[in-house]
């Protein structure tokens, strides 16, 4: 509160007094990565020696559609002002003492985080007053992709997938060997995390050829910036390998079982087929005893 109350009061003295200081920076963007350090420069006229007890400095951040802004550093007349610092600023942002009799007021953040992007005002008082925006924008960068295969136990599918966490969000591609272009078979979703990353997975399903190399792409659109990761084939012609011994595995006994089978049914005809011949003489047999009894009968 007492910050904003002091940023008010500066800037009314501010109409006043303008033509007779200026704030100047000497670069008015600054493109920082994700949990990297930051030091951003405003200067102002210092004369002969600096007299530090003149001296007022505020760095405050605001971010677009949000009214209020954020404290980060505050010297007044000379002397560190802690109270008023925003708490997410607390322990990361320092101005650099050493600098101020030169006429520069550097402010250092360290650990950058998703949520310091923004406008950054520099105001400073000394023996008159003025300010500047600053633009901190922040990137991360698509570094760590993790890689996984899986294999559908249904269908003849495998499932590639690439996992990374960036900001801004990143379009996923897929392409193989030939830079053929697989993304229309992708399935790409994000969600994120505490820190504000994006967290992009993508998922691609194809039948894949042999000992072919498949490729997904992070597209950092807003920053130009492409990383990749490579996934082989070669690491599941195991898996599809030991698919192939699993058939072995399967054709073996059916054909011994069919063997077994085959021979049994064989031995079982032979005899079926040896039985029968037997009764025929059976009977043939039978038939001549009866004729040579009828015979015998009629002969009586
Ligand atoms: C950021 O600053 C801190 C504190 O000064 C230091 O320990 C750290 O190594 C710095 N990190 C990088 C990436 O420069
Ligand atoms: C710096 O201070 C000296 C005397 O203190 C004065 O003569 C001179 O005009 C000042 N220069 C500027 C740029 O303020
Ligand atoms: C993509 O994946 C999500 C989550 O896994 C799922 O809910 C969605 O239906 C999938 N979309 C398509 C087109 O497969
Ligand atoms: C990102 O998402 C994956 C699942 O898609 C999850 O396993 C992982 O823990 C998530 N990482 C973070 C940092 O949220
Ligand atoms: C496999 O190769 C054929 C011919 O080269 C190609 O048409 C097909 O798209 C490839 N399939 C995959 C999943 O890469």
């Amino acid at each position: 509160m007492c910050g904003i109350v002091t940023v008010l009061f500066l800037e009314m003295q501010l109409s006043v007094v303008s033509a007779l200081f200026t704030v100047e920076v000497p670069q008015q963007l600054y493109v920082v990565e994700y949990g990297s350090n930051v030091t951003m420069e405003c200067r102002f006229p210092v004369n002969g020696s600096l007299n530090l007890g003149l001296l007022s400095v505020v760095w405050e951040q605001k971010k677009q559609g949000r009214l209020l802004s954020k404290e980060v550093y505050t010297l007044r007349n000379g002397k560190p002002f802690p109270l008023s610092q925003h708490h997410d600023y607390i322990g990361r942002a320092a101005l650099l003492h050493s600098e101020l009799k030169r006429g520069r007021a550097l402010l250092q953040i360290t650990n950058i985080k998703i949520t310091d992007a923004g406008s950054y005002l520099c105001l400073i008082e000394y023996q008159g007053a003025d300010y500047k925006y600053i633009t901190l924008e922040v990137k991360a960068s698509y570094k760590r992709i993790n890689k996984q295969i899986m294999r559908k136990s249904d269908e003849d599918q495998f499932v590639f997938m690439c996992q990374s966490e960036g900001f801004p969000l990143a379009e996923v591609f897929w392409q193989n060997e030939k830079k053929f272009n697989l993304s229309g078979s992708a399935n790409t979703t994000y969600t994120l995390t505490a820190d504000d990353l994006y967290n992009v997975t993508s998922v691609l399903t194809v039948r894949p050829n042999l000992s072919e190399t498949y490729s997904c792409i992070f597209w950092n659109k807003e920053l130009n910036e492409q990383t990749s990761a490579h996934i082989s084939t070669l690491a599941l012609m195991s898996t599809q390998y030991s698919g192939q011994k699993s058939l072995v595995l399967f054709i073996i006994p059916t054909c011994v079982i069919a063997a077994v089978l085959l021979s049994a049914l064989i031995i079982l005809q032979k005899r079926k087929s040896f039985k029968n011949c037997n009764a025929k003489k059976g009977r043939k047999r039978k038939l001549h005893h009866f004729f040579s009894v009828t015979g015998k009968i009629n002969i009586n």
